[in-house]
């Protein structure tokens, strides 16, 4: 299939492989700048990607020490020390194996008794550190980044939303059944992920066939939120196990 757009596609020979030329990206945007403002995803895509970060870590070749960063997204009414917060899943799958300091680790709080005034807080605490410099995003099987599902217009940051019922059947493998998935989450909007400098989407699997090849139409739509990424200059996609 021919480029379709102005975003830098790499096809990974397998899943291994676009884990590492991922967090090769990271890495060296890291030695470049000790200071990285990272942006992070949660979900089974990037679990690969972590580890890669945490053997480079690990092997000296990286440090984490003096960047900060703010994740996507987190459920609603969801504490953070339950495993299946995404609170937990970044402490198992880099947190606590690498030197970031706690105090430059940033997550939306999905059990605040204002959440509209977390995630205006939020906002602006991303604004304050100048903006993500590298973001790191997945894609939902309706195009979703971020919790941003379908009909989210463009043009809001971080605020609330009610999961899309297919997101919650996707997402239904890390509770014990489809009613102990949260209804709403706490996310990034798709204004502040184009505000970030540059954007690293991952692509794994015949599940996200459909929203691959949607994103290839070029077809910019709120229906589709990834399409949204068509507006910024810097987007390169990795992606395996998809044609
Ligand atoms: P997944 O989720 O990596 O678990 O497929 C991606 C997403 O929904 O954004």
């Amino acid at each position: 299939m021919n480029v379709v757009t102005n975003f830098k596609w790499i096809e990974a020979a397998n899943y291994d492989e676009m884990s590492k030329i991922a967090a090769t990206i990271f890495i060296d945007h890291l030695k470049k700048n000790s200071e990285t403002v990272l942006g992070l995803a949660t979900g089974g895509t990037p679990e690969g990607f972590y580890k890669e970060l945490v053997a480079a870590y690990k092997a000296g070749e990286v440090s984490f020490a003096q960047a900060k960063s703010f994740n996507l997204d987190e459920y609603v009414g969801i504490d953070p020390a339950n495993e299946s917060s995404y609170h937990y899943y970044m402490d198992h799958h880099l947190f606590n194996h690498v030197d970031m300091k706690r105090d430059n680790i940033n997550l939306p709080a999905g059990i605040q008794s204002n959440l509209e005034k977390a995630a205006a807080e939020y906002e602006a605490m991303i604004k304050a550190a100048g903006n993500i410099d590298i973001q790191l995003l997945g894609i939902g099987g309706n195009g979703h980044i971020g919790f941003n599902e379908p009909g989210t217009p463009f043009d809001v940051g971080t605020h609330i939303i009610e999961l899309a019922q297919s997101t919650r059947e996707a997402n239904k493998v890390y509770f014990d059944s489809i009613e102990d998935v949260p209804t709403h989450a706490i996310t990034m909007g798709i204004k502040t992920i184009l505000s970030s400098k540059k954007i690293v989407l991952l692509i794994a699997g015949a599940s996200k066939q459909e929203a691959f090849d949607r994103l290839r139409s070029r077809i910019v739509t709120e229906d589709f939120p990834a399409s949204a990424l068509h507006n910024h200059p810097d987007v390169t996609v990795i992606y395996t196990d998809v044609k």
